[in-house]
């Protein structure tokens, strides 16, 4: 994880690099910090712990002159969060800086090597131990800062993103990745390097994307040469990326969650557009109509994803199979990448991700085209890594997601499972014509539907407080609201720190039942499509031992929401579209539970926003 941004032009970079960290916060925040060249060509380095505000406290009586800088806001993997593990980390005689993101696998080797040599470390971080690699390689082959950087790395293993500046260099920032992101941002006369695009994006839509193992050789005034760590030159190729900065902003409502929740049905509406058309009687992904035969030709489909967009792949796999009767297995990729999965050539693998970087969903990727499938991606990050390694896909297209908890990312993604699950049983005829309309039909009403089920925060605002006292919670539902009940607790555990469980509804009597008393709230998902009788049963044993019940239920049911002691209504819709639905009341409900216990919502404890790491 971690958010590393850098600057080099002719204005000053400290506000450029702080306002970048803040953008880039959500990928890491346990402590932060800057080095900048100032004029007498000397490196600046303040950190503190704590977030980017307490840096912007620390440094302020500092010298913060520079137009040259790199910046680094953590997520700890080796050393607690503290000021000295805090990046950028000097090289022995402070002649170099580094930030990075990501780990070195083998930082304990070349560590002990360095201090036969005669180094010191200042910090227990495995980043540190590179940029005295780098110094030292230099220094012993009195080689330039690219090329120390160069032969540092062709002995890290791991992931990294990393930038090195240099004393008496002022012009020049050295960048190289590996498996964790790093964009360049080309503005006039000036350039900005950072994990996403977020940093930048008033200054300049051209970018560059560095490749795994290439090195970027950034200077004032020059062109970006780029050279991978085996020494190939490298043409940077130059794209152009769409984002603009009320996108990166709170617009109005107090943290990012809430306003991502809020944003679902504009969102949603868009990620259908141009897909659906005008008649509702053709759904056309280009990703799966360009690859046609792959797909009439699948004997089976996997699903990689973690967290939520795993929740999001359970829900892919009964809209699969229920339209298209193609079999479907869905796996977190952590699990996935290091089981030696069997992969036959008529298989194909969706990989699913918010971010596009998650590093074991990306590891599943390269494993799964390894062995021979077909990989198809489904992302939001337009040019991260994940669509960039897939054979083709489909991005979600919600815009930044800001606030570590994902919303409007998992609706996206079951909206682009439904649409490409229709686009296949189109294609092979699996679904009758007719019920193929009204499923469109119906998919088309869900932004409205889901703008009537955001008037249910209110509702959910004044129940939340009752529920603070809870230490667990139970989430339960059936068929296509199993996934939703897993996705429903996540975002509770996340943010508000309350221990949760989500089951199959049927399986509570196999075990969970045991813990219900008084004290138990249990959520149930229940709408009046799905099993909703079965599901009645299972309340009503809940009920029997006096467990507290919260149900979504679909609008007018006066059976569920007798029995519950709270209950909340959402529009009717198909079975296989309820879970567009009943989610956003599950979302608030965590995000209200959490407010009301004073969390941060948008930053929960230990989290980011993008795991970058293993
Ligand atoms: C969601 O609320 C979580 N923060 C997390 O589970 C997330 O979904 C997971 O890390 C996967 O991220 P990705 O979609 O970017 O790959
Ligand atoms: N491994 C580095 C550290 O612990 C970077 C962490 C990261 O990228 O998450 O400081």
């Amino acid at each position: 994880m971690c958010g590393i941004v850098g600057y080099i032009g002719n204005k000053q970079a400290y506000p450029i690099l702080i306002k970048g960290l803040h953008r880039l916060e959500y990928r890491g925040y346990d402590s932060s910090g800057v080095a900048l060249i100032n004029d007498k060509n000397e490196i600046n380095v303040y950190k503190t712990k704590g977030k980017v505000e307490d840096l912007e406290k620390y440094a302020s009586d500092k010298d913060l002159s520079g137009t040259i800088g790199i910046a680094h806001t953590r997520w700890a993997t080796h050393g607690e969060p503290n000021d000295s593990n805090a990046h950028p980390h000097y090289s022995q005689s402070k002649s170099l800086a580094i930030i990075h993101n990501g780990i070195i696998e083998n930082y304990a080797i070349i560590k002990k090597d360095l201090i036969k040599r005669g180094y010191e470390f200042k910090s227990d971080t495995d980043t540190e131990v590179l940029v005295q690699l780098i110094e030292h390689i230099k220094e012993k082959n009195n080689v330039d800062l690219t090329k120390a950087v160069q032969l540092a790395l062709t002995q890290a293993v791991g992931a990294y993103a990393i930038a090195v500046i240099e004393k008496g260099n002022p012009n020049q920032i050295v960048a190289a990745r590996k498996a964790s992101p790093l964009v360049i941002g080309v503005g006039d006369d000036e350039f900005f390097l950072a994990s996403d695009a977020t940093p930048f994006v008033e200054y300049t839509k051209k970018v560059i994307y560095l490749n795994d193992e290439e090195i970027a050789t950034i200077t004032r005034n020059d062109e970006v040469h780029i050279r991978t760590i085996s020494d190939v030159e490298k043409t940077p190729e130059l794209k152009e990326i769409e984002m603009s900065l009320n996108e990166l902003e709170k617009g109005g409502f107090p943290h990012f969650m809430l306003k991502e929740i809020h944003e679902q049905p504009k969102r949603i509406a868009e990620a259908m557009r141009g897909r659906i058309n005008i008649n509702h009687d053709n759904v056309a992904l280009s990703g799966i109509i360009d690859n046609k035969d792959k797909f009439l030709n699948a004997k089976r489909i996997i699903i990689v994803a973690c967290g939520t967009s795993w929740h999001a792949g359970l829900i892919g796999e009964y809209l699969l199979e229920e339209f298209t009767r193609i079999p479907v297995e869905v796996e977190y990729a952590s699990e996935f990448r290091y089981r030696n999965p069997i992969i036959n050539k008529d298989d194909i693998v969706i990989a699913i991700s918010q971010s596009g970087e998650t590093a074991d969903t990306l590891a599943a990727v390269e494993l799964a085209r390894k062995k021979g499938a077909f990989v198809y991606g489904i992302c939001n990050v337009i040019g991260s890594s994940i669509p960039r390694n897939t054979d083709s896909g489909t991005y979600t297209h919600v815009g930044p997601e800001i606030g570590v908890a994902s919303t409007k990312a998992f609706t996206a993604q079951v909206t682009v499972l439904a649409l490409i699950s229709l686009t296949i049983a189109n294609m092979k005829g699996s679904l009758d014509k007719k019920r193929y309309k009204e499923l469109i039909d119906e998919l088309a009403t869900i932004p409205a539907k889901m703008e009537e089920t955001l008037k249910t925060n209110e509702n959910i605002q004044k129940i939340a407080p009752i529920f603070t006292y809870a230490k667990n919670f139970i989430y339960l539902g059936r068929g296509y609201n199993y996934p939703v009940a897993l996705e429903g607790a996540l975002k509770l555990k996340e943010i508000s720190y309350i221990h949760a469980e989500g089951y199959p509804a049927a399986e509570m009597k196999h075990g969970p039942i045991a813990l219900i008393d008084a004290e138990m709230p249990v959520v149930f998902i229940a709408p009046h499509k799905g099993m909703y009788e079965k599901t009645l049963s299972n309340i009503e044993e809940v009920k029997a031992r006096k467990g507290r019940i919260f149900s979504i239920v679909t609008k007018g049911d006066n059976v569920v929401s007798k029995v519950s002691d709270y209950s909340i209504e959402i529009p009717e819709t198909e079975e296989c579209f309820v879970p567009l639905l009943a989610t956003i009341p599950l979302q608030l409900l965590a995000y209200h539970i959490a407010i009301m216990k004073g969390c941060n919502v948008d930053q929960p404890r230990n989290l980011a926003k993008s795991v970058t790491v293993e």
